[in-house]
């Protein structure tokens, strides 16, 4: 059975992925943080206060490392995720014990307990990865795999015309990771995640569900169609991180990929953090491109049928 580590950066739609995995029973075996949305230390924070909101607190969380360099978490972000990254809305704090080790050091020590059955489902900036790769050059090849979400292959950027915020926030981060061997490696970009959207309605029957924590879930996500309000009027959110989580434990499909090597440029200039696919057949990663069913309704199936522990 595989054990599977969230490496991210909560942000509204990485707590969504998070709480759909523990609705669904997924067996996690940590939970680590990375600058993104917010940075790294309120991110292990926000981490372990949703564990602790989904009576979770047995699975243990680590603090990863801050943005490199010239890299910020962008303040843009926090019109998108709200101050705290989690729309606003404070959660139950209480004692937020993270674990002395960073996530690069769990994820090297987990790598070695677990070996081929872990999994990693990476849906922040690649900078905790990087820096395991780099003392590890062979990790890729002795965990199972990794689904990633990032990358703008065929549309545009989602923070620069040209790049999706995941690669833009540590672009050599994202270079260094598909420059390495995977047993598998997984990208789910945004050209895929903007078309799977979650609704006021679907929004409504997890609402409806009346369970106080998937109440203050749905809280969280109500500044997420606020800040898409340009985009989608107000009435759709996308599921980014939500749909990697569900391609990386099977509850979607693949059914259209690419294989192929991908290149990110990390000159400075305007194309910064821009992601090229070029197909081939013995490539290193696996672009997906279609799933059989809409992510909105495996959540909602999933939230339907969980129960709180
Ligand atoms: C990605 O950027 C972040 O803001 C989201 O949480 C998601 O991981 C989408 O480009
Ligand atoms: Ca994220």
């Amino acid at each position: 059975s595989r054990a599977f580590f969230l490496d991210c950066d909560p942000g509204i739609d990485d707590a969504l992925a998070l709480a759909y995995l523990l609705a669904r029973r997924t067996p996690i075996v940590g939970v680590g943080s990375v600058a993104g949305n917010v940075d790294a230390r309120r991110g292990a924070a926000n981490a372990r206060r949703l564990l602790r909101l989904f009576g979770r607190l047995d699975i243990p969380v680590s603090v990863g490392l801050e943005a490199p360099g010239d890299d910020h978490a962008d303040d843009a972000n926090s019109s998108f995720h709200g101050r705290n990254g989690l729309g606003g809305v404070s959660l139950p704090s209480g004692p937020d014990d993270v674990g002395e080790s960073t996530t690069p050091d769990t994820l090297r020590r987990l790598a070695r307990t677990y070996g081929d059955r872990l999994h990693i489902i990476a849906t922040g900036p690649l900078t905790n990865l990087a820096h395991v790769l780099a003392k590890e050059p062979d990790f890729g090849r002795r965990v199972g795999g990794m689904t990633v979400m990032g990358g703008a292959f065929s549309v545009p950027g989602n923070v620069t015309p040209w790049a999706e915020a995941n690669i833009a926030s540590d672009p050599a981060a994202a270079a260094h990771v598909v420059q390495s061997d995977w047993s598998r490696l997984t990208f789910v970009p945004i050209d895929l995640t903007y078309t799977h959207l979650l609704n006021r309605e679907d929004q409504a029957a997890v609402r409806d569900l009346d369970r106080p924590e998937l109440e203050t879930l749905c809280r969280i996500v109500d500044f997420y169609y606020d800040a898409y309000q340009e985009r989608f009027r107000g009435q759709h959110i996308p599921l980014h991180d939500p749909l990697a989580a569900a391609i990386a434990v099977e509850d979607a499909r693949v059914v259209a990929a690419t294989r192929g090597e991908v290149t990110v440029r990390v000159e400075h200039g305007e194309r910064r953090g821009q992601t090229t696919a070029s197909p081939d057949a013995d490539g290193r990663v696996t672009i997906v491109s279609a799933v059989d069913r809409p992510c909105a309704q495996i959540l909602v199936d999933t939230f339907t049928s969980s129960r709180q522990r």
